[in-house]
């Protein structure tokens, strides 16, 4: 069958070389793409969210499926414009992805059905003295969020009450993250370690893929400002059986339970954020997609076919499916552009790509012009390699990322250095 991609990540380029892989796949389009996706299959010049010019390339290449990378088509309702015309489509519907695009939502859903998640209240404009009263009884640090989509960026932590109060004039003024700051969520702060959950569905059964944890931080130590990611590893050792096992119980299965209760349309990936507080398990935040850089680690270790677990969730035939996972460490390191996450600079040549013997590279902001890759936002690529552990896996992702060169290239070092 035909594919359509959509997305342009790293995380686009590791799906892509996945289905690429599967027999089931004939032509596979990416939309946009990158320097990377280019080499598997077809890139459309195409944005995410424009439904229409994505309708007639269907119409034009035969598209059979759509497979959905980032939460904004999700969100703006990709799976209802194209099911209505009956292209199936792999990704939540506009309903099911308000888990990501609401966190009053998403909040009021893991009460309903018991899941454990850092106590909160939420408030809308009209509620600017409550939100404030609020503030007078908690303990700080708090974190307040804008509840809509800030692209990654609308979570504030809260040393102080002074410093929360500023956090919610901004955000419910609508200043600091616009119409996603509408409504806020105030959350309890939970100290701990995060990890990654990833759940494939059909809405009705799942199942698990691998964990994986993301460091976020531009600086090493966990230091310095956000970004999207700047390196995963999978698995996270802590992780084990009985973790795993028992995140299922208390987490995945009442979520599924949510889901198939709220009638929610959901065929996709589920990305579940836990803080780990004392060696119990607290959600963060749902995700409707595929986390970058998880992904470049995740889809590695996944000895299953992709392709056919997808189209099996399409069909709400997924009870009964196993996903086969390589025993080994997968990591992947970040190159960013200089001044990243601020202002950096884009259009600088890439050289070396085809010295990397070792690694998987999986390009994220690339563009191709005369032949040459250049950068084309502040993640540039993501170097994957397998090991027998964190340290050998990272090791390698480091020295064949010495091989590739761009001006202002910049990479943290200790990806994973809080697991060894
Ligand atoms: P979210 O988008 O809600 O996952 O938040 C983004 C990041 O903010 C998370 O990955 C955590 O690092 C941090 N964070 C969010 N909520 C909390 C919380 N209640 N306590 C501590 N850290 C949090
Ligand atoms: N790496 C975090 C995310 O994709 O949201």
């Amino acid at each position: 069958m035909n594919i359509l991609l959509l997305g342009s990540g790293g995380r686009e380029h590791a799906l892509a070389w996945k289905v690429a892989q599967s027999p089931l796949c004939d032509q596979l389009y990416i939309a946009p793409g990158n320097a990377g996706t280019s080499q598997i299959g077809k890139n459309l010049a195409i944005g995410v969210s424009d439904f229409e010019a994505q309708d007639r390339a269907v119409e034009e290449h035969n598209i059979q499926m759509i497979i959905v990378g980032p939460e904004q088509p999700l969100v703006d309702g990709v799976y209802d414009y194209f099911s209505a015309k009956g292209i199936p489509v792999f990704g939540p519907s506009k309903a099911a992805a308000e888990l990501e695009g609401s966190k009053d939502y998403s909040k009021k859903f893991m009460q309903k059905y018991g899941i454990p998640t850092a106590a909160y209240a939420s408030f809308d404009q009209s509620e600017l003295n409550q939100a404030l009263e609020y503030l007078e009884g908690q303990s700080y640090p708090l974190v307040v969020k804008a509840s809509g989509l800030a692209a990654g960026k609308g979570v504030l932590i809260c040393e102080t009450k002074e410093e929360a109060i500023l956090a919610v004039q901004g955000m419910l003024s609508g200043s600091s993250f616009g119409e996603a700051g509408n409504t806020i969520v105030i959350e309890e702060f939970l100290k701990g370690i995060e990890i990654s959950i990833f759940v494939l569905t059909d809405g009705k059964d799942y199942v698990l893929l691998p964990s994986a944890k993301d460091y976020k931080r531009i600086g090493e130590g966990d230091t310095g400002l956000n970004t999207g990611g700047m390196g995963a590893i999978s698995p996270v050792p802590f992780a084990d059986e009985s973790f795993i096992k028992e995140v299922e119980e208390l987490i995945v299965k009442p979520t599924m339970k949510g889901i198939r209760e709220e009638q929610l349309d959901y065929k996709g990936f589920i990305f579940i954020g836990l803080m780990i507080v004392d060696g119990k398990a607290y959600v963060l935040e749902y995700n409707v997609r595929m986390g970058d850089p998880e992904t470049e680690v995740v889809i590695p270790r996944l000895q299953s076919d992709l392709l056919d677990l997808i189209l099996k969730a399409q069909k709400g035939e997924l009870a009964g499916s196993n996903v086969e996972v390589d025993a080994r460490t997968c990591a992947t390191v970040m190159l960013v552009s200089g001044g990243y996450p601020e202002a950096y600079q884009k259009g600088k040549q890439m050289r070396g790509m085809d010295e990397v013997k070792d690694s998987i590279l999986f390009y994220a902001g690339t563009k191709e012009e005369n032949g040459h890759v250049l950068t084309n936002g502040g993640r540039v690529i993501a170097i994957t390699s397998f090991g027998d552990n964190i340290k050998e896996a990272v090791a390698q992702s480091l020295a064949e990322g010495e091989k590739i060169s761009f001006e202002g290239k910049y990479n943290r070092n200790d990806i994973g250095f809080d697991l060894v």
